[in-house]
């Protein structure tokens, strides 16, 4: 092991802040107010400044750790710890992956420390690893509910640009060979002021090796790419592919796309509309499993599933995105240049209330290497390039 010097510093209290009230009111689901100042060093190097945090209230209670809200002492700034239990014989994994990560769609780690909860009179101490993070107000999950609760749908812009930056964070992440595991609507954080969106919670990320195998029974449910169920082992970075599939159906649906109430109904939630899987889409799945009998179902078409404000264009998006055959998805980088996405290209194109769209362009030279050729002047709108004309779209023509 290589103990962090700072984690042994660290010191952990408790304000004891009452429940009834005492927490102000937002419309977050907030448990309880838990109070712990910690000293660490961010990341990057041994001379790395000590940094103090004074955790507030619980975001999250998930089902590996706590996430709650903190502030650093020294910089003023607001951020998001997550706390998880750390088995020390194992590296986290979670946090192996978080440092090799940085892009504009995804959560930036900032900070890493150690916390220590004493063994009682027979029991073992336990160690904890707080990752620290930039603090993103909003889930898309969160967003979607407002709507629902006004039976509103919503707005076909947001669909668009939600989907489009989960495009662009899963083609950054593939690049290198990261698979999420765990894309769902708690797990992309959205600041609503520009409704940017980063994806989150990198617990189930894993990189994955060809040939290697990797546990199929991961992804929540609705999510789950169907080879998974099938029981495969040797699964792609497809199956994020699928799972943003199931989100941008969510978005447009008010509610999940298959709500699969065990692991075998999810698969025939996704027969129910997506028909009976051919044979040899059952082999592209996983091909021990050719012999698997199913109901013979026809397909749904997508427009009787969703209301008549959802365009075709949306529709042929989402049937590249859900294709039984892995390998049949459309890939995140190619997925930018769809038509679907013209209206975020237009410079007159605004958020709903007027404001400006977050930044969609900003791509680097090696984003832009993965986007085909003959794709990157439609993912790049010319009107951008000539503003920034040193970017990698500048200098490319
Ligand atoms: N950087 C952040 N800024 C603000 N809120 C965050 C941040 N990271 C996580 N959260 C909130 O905390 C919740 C739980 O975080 P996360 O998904 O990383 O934990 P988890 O224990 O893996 O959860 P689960 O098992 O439920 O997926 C998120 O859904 C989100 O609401
Ligand atoms: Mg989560």
């Amino acid at each position: 092991m290589n103990p962090d010097p700072a984690s042994t510093n660290a010191a952990s209290s408790s304000t004891g802040a009452g429940s009834n009230g005492a927490a102000p009111q937002s419309n977050r689901n907030r448990t309880k107010k838990e109070a712990v100042t910690a000293q660490s060093g961010r990341s990057g190097g041994p001379s790395r400044p000590r940094y103090t945090y004074d955790a507030g209230e619980v975001l999250g209670n998930g089902s590996f750790g706590v996430v709650s809200e903190a502030r650093c002492l020294e910089t003023g700034e607001t951020v998001a710890i997550k706390k998880v239990l750390q088995d020390p014989r194992y590296k986290n994994r979670e946090l192996d992956i978080m440092k090799m990560l940085r892009h504009p769609n995804v959560v930036e780690l900032k900070d890493y420390f150690y916390t220590e909860k004493p063994g009682g009179e027979k029991g073992e101490s336990e160690k904890f690893l707080n990752v620290v993070m930039e603090f993103i107000p909003d889930t898309v999950y969160r967003v979607m509910k407002t709507f629902v609760r006004n039976s509103q749908h919503m707005p076909m812009i947001l669909t668009k640009l939600y989907t489009y930056q989960m495009c662009r964070a899963l083609g950054y992440l593939h690049t290198i060979g990261v698979c999420h595991r765990d894309i769902k609507p708690q797990n992309l954080l959205v600041d609503t002021k520009t409704h940017t969106l980063k994806i989150c919670d990198f617990g189930s990320a894993k990189k994955l090796i060809p040939g290697e195998q990797s546990v199929a029974y991961i992804c929540s449910r609705y999510y789950r790419a169907p080879e998974l169920m099938l029981g495969a082992t040797e699964y792609t970075t497809a199956i994020d592919i699928w799972s943003i599939g199931c989100v941008m159906g969510e978005l447009m649906l008010g509610r999940p796309l298959f709500a699969g109430e065990t692991s075998v109904d999810q698969l025939v939630k996704i027969i129910q509309t997506m028909g009976t899987p051919s044979r040899d889409q059952m082999q592209a799945m996983n091909p021990n499993y050719t012999e698997f009998r199913f109901p013979d179902v026809k397909p749904r078409p997508w427009n009787r599933i969703f209301h008549p404000g959802v365009t075709p264009d949306a529709l042929d998006l989402l049937s590249k995105l859900l294709r039984y055959e892995p390998q049949e998805r459309v890939k995140p980088y190619e997925a930018l240049a769809h038509h679907f996405f013209d209206e975020l290209r237009d410079v007159n194109t605004r958020l709903p209330g007027g404001g400006t769209l977050p930044p969609l362009f900003d791509v680097t030279e090696a984003e832009m290497q993965q986007i085909p050729p003959p794709m990157r002047e439609k993912v790049i709108p010319s009107w951008y390039s000539q503003m920034h004309p040193t970017g990698p779209t500048g200098t490319s023509g």
